[in-house]
């Protein structure tokens, strides 16, 4: 299959373009498209036939729900059969906006794109493409992150080439995301809301709103409980060399990252480090990238998924990265490093 590869202005889109990109979506077909935290590989929700070649093109388990896209608030009442309070609550509070919420699935909605559930991951993106390309498919559009499964979320255009090219129909390539990193899901259909991915609208963000607001057990490192959203439970984003994540005081994090690099090195391996500002200097590796100045945790969640692609393209065969601080939007981040790890974390000096 030929993939058509089209530029599409972020904030002013061409109305021809987005006409042509959905109407392949209302014949059955898969486009890529930007959303304000990741690239969408999306498919008309409402048919099952799309949904089954969304999980083949991604090489996805079918077991694996997605997500459905809305671009007006009442159209949540089309997909899911009982719409709380709740979700009113939180939808003026952050939609259009990076969340996701889980509520009961209406029958209506095929069973292919909820993965079999009977519940529904609804969201409703604030990016203008995004918008005006569920507007022109008819308004439902079923659509998870753009990778191939396994492999970071897409962040560009260009890496949803690198995926994807010949295995669907578009891609509308609107340049770097602004996030960088997947929504926040919660689940209304639990007696308290509960956090199944942690994401830019923070727990701290939906408690002021909600009240209580809980996390869930299956995400907590070294939990023996599966996680309840299906994704969290499968290996993901893993770059293809071995990623060990250090954690602890700085000074000693450095010290035992280089003492490993130079031992990686001797035996002839390509190394690599995610680090920060403050101690790229320090590394002694053939690629270090930084994600940023340290307090910035806008600029770590926007270049993860980019920098773990990058050492795929140089070949690095050895990473180590610098744990986060968990509070704030950092608890998303190193949810995303540790899974990218296989949570695969040592504390050097730590008894
Ligand atoms: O930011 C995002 O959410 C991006 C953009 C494209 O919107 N989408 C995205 O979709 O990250 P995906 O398919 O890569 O991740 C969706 C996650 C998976 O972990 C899936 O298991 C979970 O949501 N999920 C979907 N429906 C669910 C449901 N009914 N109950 C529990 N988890 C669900
Ligand atoms: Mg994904």
């Amino acid at each position: 299959m030929d993939t058509a590869y089209l530029k599409i202005d972020s904030m002013s889109p061409d109305p021809e373009v987005i006409a042509r990109a959905g109407r392949i979506l209302k014949e059955g077909g898969l486009v890529a498209f930007p959303t304000e935290t990741v690239y969408g590989l999306g498919g008309d929700a409402f048919n099952a036939s799309s949904s089954r070649r969304i999980y083949e093109a991604k090489g996805r388990p079918s077991d694996n729900p997605l997500i459905v896209h809305i671009c007006r608030f009442d159209d949540i009442n089309r997909i899911a059969s009982n719409v709380p309070e709740a979700a009113r609550t939180l939808a003026d509070a952050f939609w259009p906006g990076p969340l996701t919420m889980i509520l009961p699935k209406d029958s209506a909605l095929p069973s292919e794109t909820t993965g079999g559930l009977d519940t529904v991951a609804v969201r409703f993106p604030s990016h203008p493409v995004a918008a005006a390309l569920i507007d022109a498919a008819g308004g439902f559009v079923a659509a998870p992150s753009a990778n191939r499964s396994g492999r970071p979320s897409t962040t560009s255009g260009a890496h949803c080439l690198e995926d994807l090219d010949g295995r669907i129909d578009m891609i509308l390539d609107a340049g770097e995301v602004g996030i960088g990193l997947e929504s926040t899901i919660v689940d209304l259909t639990t007696p308290v809301p509960e956090i199944l991915r942690p994401g830019y609208v923070t727990k701290e963000m939906l408690r002021k709103v909600l009240g209580e607001v809980e996390t869930d057990r299956g995400l907590a490192e070294g939990s023996d409980v599966r996680p309840r959203a299906p994704g969290m439970k499968y290996r993901h984003y893993a770059p293809r060399g071995v990623l060990t994540v250090v954690e602890g005081d700085p000074g000693k994090v450095t010290s035992y990252i280089n003492a490993r690099l130079d031992e990686a090195r001797a035996a002839g391996k390509r190394c690599g480090v995610i680090c920060t500002d403050e101690t790229a200097g320090a590394y002694r590796a053939d690629v270090v990238e930084s994600t940023g100045a340290r307090a910035d945790e806008e600029s770590a969640a926007h270049s993860l998924f980019r920098i773990l692609r990058d050492f795929d393209t140089r070949n690095v065969e050895v990473i180590y990265a610098e744990a986060f601080p968990e509070d704030g939007l950092g608890g998303a981040i190193m949810n995303r490093l540790l899974k990218a790890a296989g949570h695969n974390i040592v504390y050097p000096g730590k008894i």
